[in-house]
C-alpha cells in the first residue's frame, strides 16, 4: 500500500527540476539516502520526460506526478510510469479518473468542504495545501478532529524547522514540499550538498518518528 510507504520515508521531495539529464544523478542519491520518493511536478517541460527515467532506472522508487491539473496530464504522467499523482486543488474529474485508473491520489485541500468531497469520493488521504499559509499544524489539527478518518499530507511552505512538529502528529502520514531538493541546487549540479540536505532530512524523520509515531 503506497500510503503505508509514504508514512515510512516521511518526506516526499517536491522536485522541479528542469532537465532530464538530472533524473538519474538525483534519484540515485535520493534512494542511496534512503528517502526513495519523489513527486515531480508537472510544471516544467522536463517533466514527463524526468519521471520516465526514474521510475525506469529506480524501479523501486515511488515516483509520482505533482501539479497535475487535468486528465490528460494524469495520463501523460501514468504512461511514464507514475505511481501516484498529486494536485494543488481537489478537481472531482481528476481524482475519479485515478480512481477509475487506480492510481493512488493525493488533491490539495484546505477547507472543510473540500475535505468532505474528498471523503465522498472514497478517498482517506488529501494533501493540505499550501499547509502554511493556510493555518497550518494548527489548522490540520483542527479540521483533523471533525474528520476521523482522513489523514493528511501537508504541503507548501514546510522547511527544515517546522517539518518536525508536522511529522510529530499522527494524522500526518508525510510531509511534501520542495525546499530539500533545491531547483537552483540541481541546475548547479551541487550534488554533494543536495546529499547532505537528504541525510539532513532522513535524520529528521528518524528523530521524530524513531520512537515510532502511532498512525
Ligand atoms: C507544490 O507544488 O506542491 C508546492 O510547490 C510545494 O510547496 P513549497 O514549494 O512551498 O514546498
Amino acid at each position: 500500500m503506497i500510503f503505508e510507504q509514504f508514512s515510512r520515508i516521511g518526506i516526499i521531495p517536491v522536485v522541479v527540476l528542469d532537465d532530464p539529464k538530472d533524473a538519474a544523478p538525483l534519484a540515485e542519491v535520493l534512494s542511496k539516502n534512503g528517502l526513495p520518493c519523489a513527486e515531480i511536478a508537472f510544471r516544467t517541460p522536463a517533466a514527463e520526460e524526468v519521471t520516465r527515467i526514474m521510475s525506469r532506472e529506480f524501479p523501486d522508487m515511488l515516483i509520482g506526478a505533482g501539479t497535475i491539473l487535468t486528465t490528460e496530464q494524469a495520463d501523460i504522467a501514468m504512461n511514464a510510469g507514475a505511481k501516484f499523482i498529486a494536485s494543488p486543488g481537489l478537481n472531482p474529474k481528476i481524482v475519479q479518473y485515478c480512481i477509475d485508473n487506480c492510481i493512488p491520489v493525493t488533491p490539495g485541500t484546505q477547507t472543510p468542504s473540500e475535505m468532505e468531497q474528498a471523503l465522498e469520493l472514497g478517498l482517506k488521504v488529501v494533501k493540505f495545501f499550501p499547509a502554511e499559509q493556510a493555518g497550518g499544524l494548527k489548522m490540520i489539527k483542527a479540521v483533523a478532529k471533525a474528520f476521523t478518518d482522513l489523514q493528511f499530507m501537508p504541503t507548501g511552505g514546510l522547511n527544515a524547522s517546522n517539518v518536525k512538529d508536522y511529522l510529530m502528529y499522527n494524522r500526518i502520514i508525510a510531509c511534501c514540499g520542495s525546499w530539500l531538493i533545491k531547483r537552483s541546487l540541481v541546475a548547479a549540479g551541487e550534488w554533494a550538498k543536495i546529499n547532505a540536505l537528504v541525510k539532513d532530512a532522513v535524520a529528521i524523520v528518524k528523530t521524530v518518528r524513531g520512537a515510532g509515531v502511532k498512525r
